[in-house]
């Protein structure tokens, strides 16, 4: 059996339940070495074969699935975060099925929610914003023209920017120019949950300095929006004057 499992932003407690038991049964382990914290391999028990999928290809991890697969052995690919948001997973899925190989996807707590956690901020404040933006900016791999983050920023709605922070200036170039102000505020958060972790604060203003002062080019969530720094009004769930399937309203 195949099963994708998301490990977590990190820290090693913040897997599943589920994808830590698959880990301790794995008879092989592909992880990706580059940002899954190699203390998930802890878990895993003696003899369990282990592959750091950093320095293969996508034919070279499909090849150690299908001999596991022909072993009938228990096989982790284990990704950071969750999978489905920038895991390259679709690519080999697709390939598991042409060999009529199955498999299971097991989610993770995604980079994005572990940095809005570490920062103590709620990204869907009433009357500020109901939508969270996950995007990137265009690197080697291209991005929608339509999806450019000048054009997303103009929504005004919360955003999560991924694999972004090393061109932190265009970043900010093109957020300006969406948001059309320079004071949204800004969170850059470094390593989310690992013990090295760094959390900048700014605004579309001074961010571009504070994270090169830092030093920070990589791993890196950008949040920004108003909900890390403003007001809000309260939700309707826990008002008091306010009648839901669960609760009468006080009189
Ligand atoms: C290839 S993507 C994988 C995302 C992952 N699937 C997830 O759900 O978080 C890698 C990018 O995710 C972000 N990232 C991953 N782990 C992070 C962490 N612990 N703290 C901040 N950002 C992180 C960074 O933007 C990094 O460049």
């Amino acid at each position: 059996m195949i099963s994708f499992v998301g490990a977590g932003p990190g820290n090693v407690d913040l897997i599943t339940v589920k994808g830590r038991r698959l880990l301790e049964e794995a008879d092989v382990v592909i992880y990706a070495g580059s940002l899954v914290s190699k203390e998930h391999l802890n878990f895993c028990k003696e003899g369990c074969k282990l592959h750091n999928s950093a320095s293969m290809t996508l034919e070279e991890v499909i090849e150690v699935m299908k001999a596991g697969e022909d072993e009938n052995l228990k096989v982790v690919r284990l990704h950071t975060g969750d999978p489905s948001i920038y895991g390259a997973i679709k690519e080999q899925m697709d390939l598991l099925d042409q060999e009529e190989i199955s498999y299971e996807v097991v989610p993770g707590v995604s980079s994005f929610t572990a940095a809005c956690s570490s920062i103590k901020k709620e990204f869907t404040l009433p009357d500020v914003s109901q939508t969270v933006i996950l995007t990137r900016i265009e690197g080697r791999t291209p991005v929608p023209e339509k999806e450019d983050l000048e054009k997303l920023a103009a929504h005004k709605a919360s955003m999560a920017i991924f694999l972004s922070v090393q061109d932190i200036g265009r970043v900010v170039e093109k957020l300006a120019r969406g948001y059309q102000r320079d004071d949204v505020p800004v969170a850059v958060v470094y390593k989310a949950t690992w013990e090295d972790e760094k959390i900048i604060i700014g605004t579309l203003c001074d961010i571009e300095e504070k994270v090169k002062k830092e030093g920070v080019n990589k791993m890196a969530q950008i949040l920004v929006g108003d909900f890390i720094d403003g007001d809000y009004s309260r939700s309707k769930l826990y008002d008091p004057t306010f009648t839901h399937e669960y609760r009468r309203a006080s009189k």
